[in-house]
């Protein structure tokens, strides 16, 4: 084990957490994780054991209890950073909820930010989004791109997080935000992988209960816009390099010997793909059969967005290693796994 190495990991029990776990414990550091388990369970806390052979420091609260979290600072720490993954993330659900989202994304992060302060811990990693971005001017968008208006409180409460992490840098909160473009596919052991309550949103997921039969049909939504076969065009990146890259970051933070640092990285592979190249990838590599139709636009869809990951390269030395097949192969596997244990 690596001196001074606990990383607190809130959100720890949810998708990218819990693959970022895995590597925070296969790069030697040791993990302690926070979540109040409000958008998940236990099922991918028991697949990092499983995969790991490691028994979890795991304690459940919210990140809004300032009591409770300092409570584990006191108990746990201290800690040589905080990744912060907990937060409220169905871009819908918040147009419909937005103080929910506010009062949950944003409240979570001041509370936290109060609780590292008081507890003397600096170095901060922050899982943002490229819904900053809203559709850019420029593709592939790099981290100059401006903000545009969020297309909705969930994006919004991204870019309030960015705001007062730039503005408590001045205090000394370390922190790189690291703007992640579309995480898809599972642990390739097939032991971890998306887990959405109810009916998915995002793509996926969708496609992998479909293809189970959880679902009917997958909808395609639209097939005319401006692009080469008409649906929408995204950077698809595996949530295992995606988890990877928060080591990086780890790693730079503590290499970096300033006092106040904040950045913020695409993570994307850089590579656009539509929903049509997607939808008939998963069916080439898996043989599963996927009935799919074309459907309407969904409002507030950009039409396209990819990254330009040159930052994330070449400053934090990482790249992407699986392809999109690889991730929906991993994705298939693991939907498998799971409706054969239900
Ligand atoms: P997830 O819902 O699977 O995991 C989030 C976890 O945070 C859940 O386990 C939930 O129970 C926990 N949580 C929520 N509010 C909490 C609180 N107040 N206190 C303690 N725990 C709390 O989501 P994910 O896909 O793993 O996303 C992780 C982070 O990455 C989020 O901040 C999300 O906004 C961001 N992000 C996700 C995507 C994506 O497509 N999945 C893309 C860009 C950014
Ligand atoms: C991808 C593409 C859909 C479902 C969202 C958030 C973004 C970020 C990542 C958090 C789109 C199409 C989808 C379906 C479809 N999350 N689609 N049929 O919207 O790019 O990004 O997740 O920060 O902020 O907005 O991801 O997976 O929902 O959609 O045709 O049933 O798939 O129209 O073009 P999206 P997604």
């Amino acid at each position: 084990m690596k001196i001074g190495s606990k990383i607190l990991v809130t959100g720890g029990a949810g998708y990218i957490g819990a693959h970022t776990v895995v590597e925070l414990i296969n790069a030697g550091y040791e993990p302690v994780i926070v979540d109040n388990l409000s958008a998940s369970d236990k099922t991918l806390l028991a697949g990092i054991q499983q995969i790991t052979g490691k028994t979890l420091s795991f304690h459940q609260g919210d990140c809004r209890d300032k009591n409770f979290l300092n409570f584990v600072f006191k108990a746990q720490g201290p800690f040589k950073c905080v990744m912060h993954f907990a937060a409220f993330k169905s871009v819908g659900e918040s147009v419909q909820k937005p103080l929910l989202y506010h009062q949950n994304n944003v409240g979570s992060l001041l509370t936290l930010l109060e609780v590292m302060e008081e507890n003397g811990v600096k170095d901060f990693i922050f899982s943002s989004s490229c819904t900053v971005y809203g559709q850019p001017d420029v593709i592939p968008v790099d981290e100059r791109a401006p903000f545009k208006r969020a297309e909705s409180p969930y994006g919004a409460t991204k870019q309030l997080c960015e705001r007062i992490l730039e503005d408590v840098h001045h205090t000394g909160i370390r922190t790189i935000s690291l703007r992640y473009f579309n995480p898809i596919g599972a642990h390739p052991s097939g032991l971890m992988g998306e887990l959405p309550i109810g009916v998915p949103n995002n793509l996926v997921p969708f496609i992998t209960q479909a293809a189970i039969g959880l679902r009917k049909k997958l909808t395609v939504f639209g097939n005319n816009y401006n692009t080469p076969d008409g649906s929408c065009i995204r950077d698809f990146i595996h949530v295992v390099d995606l988890a990877n890259v928060h080591v990086k970051a780890l790693e730079y933070l503590s290499t970096d010997t300033r006092k106040n640092v904040y950045d913020a990285f695409n993570v994307g592979t850089g590579k656009g793909a539509s929903v049509l190249e997607l939808v008939n990838t998963f069916i080439r590599a898996t043989g599963a059969k996927l009935p799919f139709v074309i459907g309407p636009r969904r409002p507030g869809d950009v039409e396209k967005v990819y990254a330009d990951p040159t930052r994330v390269n070449t400053i934090l030395k990482w790249q992407a290693r699986y392809s999109m097949e690889d991730a929906l192969k991993h994705a298939w596997a693991w939907e498998q796994k799971l409706r054969k244990s239900n």
